[in-house]
């Protein structure tokens, strides 16, 4: 069996918050528009911050979290849309500020955007299997803000940077249980490079209404799908970690599925949208929180560009 056990976790985020308040003298919004279609209260702005140095900091202080030694961690993947570079990917600069350069690893970027971590978990999971005394350290990392248009208001109140790692280790009794889909489709889409061949706006752009239906649709069936193929139900389940995009579509979801209170947890009101950074930003604060006991049972769920989406389960 290949399934997966959480054994740390770490979180990072710029210096520079960046309230409701401030972004009404940046564009025509209000603190009470974005509070009640978004939840958003603020979020973190890198002003000099990397996704190399953000990740590389959640990544330091999950390892220090797990408590293994460095020297067995055997791969090494980076979630992000926003990388610092196309080559070397986050992943190997991440080694190198921890200083494990002489470690032998399998290091590497995946871009599912905001379905990231997600994805890189379930990669880890197969992975690790096929070497099981090694740890994986999975990081969710983006600064998002230089993708952002600062004049388009429908956008760039949601979004904000950080990261978030765990360290995650191979499990024989459990099976990791998850469920990844995609579709090609540029209702979220943000170019590459500035290049004059590029057919993609240089800034995100995104169907803000479209994607909202997308994901109140999508995410209920992704968690029910996880809970039929383990044989639970919502009721076996601790919390729902969702990929933390907007407080009216967690809300919805958790309706939809039922759900107690409290169940679906949220920190969206601090951080915003961080991409593939919000779902392990989340995950550490509730393991710093004291909030999760050994064998508690976890769905994650992301959603976002691509389009993708995917769920797991998992037991911390
Ligand atoms: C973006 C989002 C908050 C907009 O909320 P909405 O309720 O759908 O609002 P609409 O886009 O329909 O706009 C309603 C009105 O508010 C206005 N508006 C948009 N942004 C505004 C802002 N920041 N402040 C004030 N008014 C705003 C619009 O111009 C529109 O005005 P109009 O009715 O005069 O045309 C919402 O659609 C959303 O969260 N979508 C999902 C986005 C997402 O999560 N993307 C990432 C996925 S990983």
């Amino acid at each position: 069996m290949n399934g997966i056990t959480i054994c740390g976790t770490g979180a990072a985020v710029p210096e520079n918050r960046l309230t409701n308040e401030d972004l009404t003298r940046m564009v025509d919004t209000s603190d009470e528009w974005i509070t009640t279609r978004t939840g958003i209260k603020s979020r973190y702005i890198s002003q000099t911050e990397t996704t190399t140095g953000l990740a590389a900091e959640a990544g330091r202080l999950a390892i220090e979290n797990s408590g293994i030694d460095p020297k067995k961690i055997g791969l090494l993947i980076v979630a992000t849309f926003t990388p610092d570079n196309l080559t070397p990917s986050v992943a190997c600069m991440v080694q190198r500020e921890l200083g494990l350069n002489e470690v032998s690893m399998a290091a590497f970027d995946l871009n599912a955007a905001c379905s990231g971590f997600v994805y890189s978990l379930a990669a880890a999971g197969g992975m690790l299997a096929a070497m099981p005394d090694k740890y994986a350290l999975v990081i969710g990392a983006e600064v998002l803000s230089r993708t952002i248009d600062y004049t388009d208001r429908g956008t760039c109140i949601l979004f904000g940077d950080g990261a978030g790692a765990a360290v995650v280790k191979h499990r024989n009794d459990a099976r990791l249980v998850s469920y990844l889909d995609s579709r090609g489709d540029d209702r979220i889409i943000c170019a590459a490079s500035a290049g004059k061949k590029c057919y993609a706006p240089q800034k995100l752009f995104m169907n803000g209404r479209d994607v909202y239906q997308f994901a109140v649709d999508i995410v209920p069936r992704c968690i029910e799908n996880v809970l039929e193929q383990a044989g639970y139900t919502l009721d076996d389940i601790k919390y729902v970690i969702c990929h933390q995009a907007n407080a009216r579509i967690i809300a919805a979801v958790s309706e939809r599925l039922g759900a107690a209170p409290g169940q679906f947890v949220q920190n969206i009101e601090s951080y915003g949208n961080t991409s593939a950074a919000s779902i392990p930003i989340l995950l550490d604060e509730l393991n710093r929180g004291g909030r999760l006991t050994r064998g508690d049972k976890l769905v994650m769920a992301g959603f976002g560009g691509g389009l993708t989406w995917g769920a797991m389960m998992t037991e911390w």
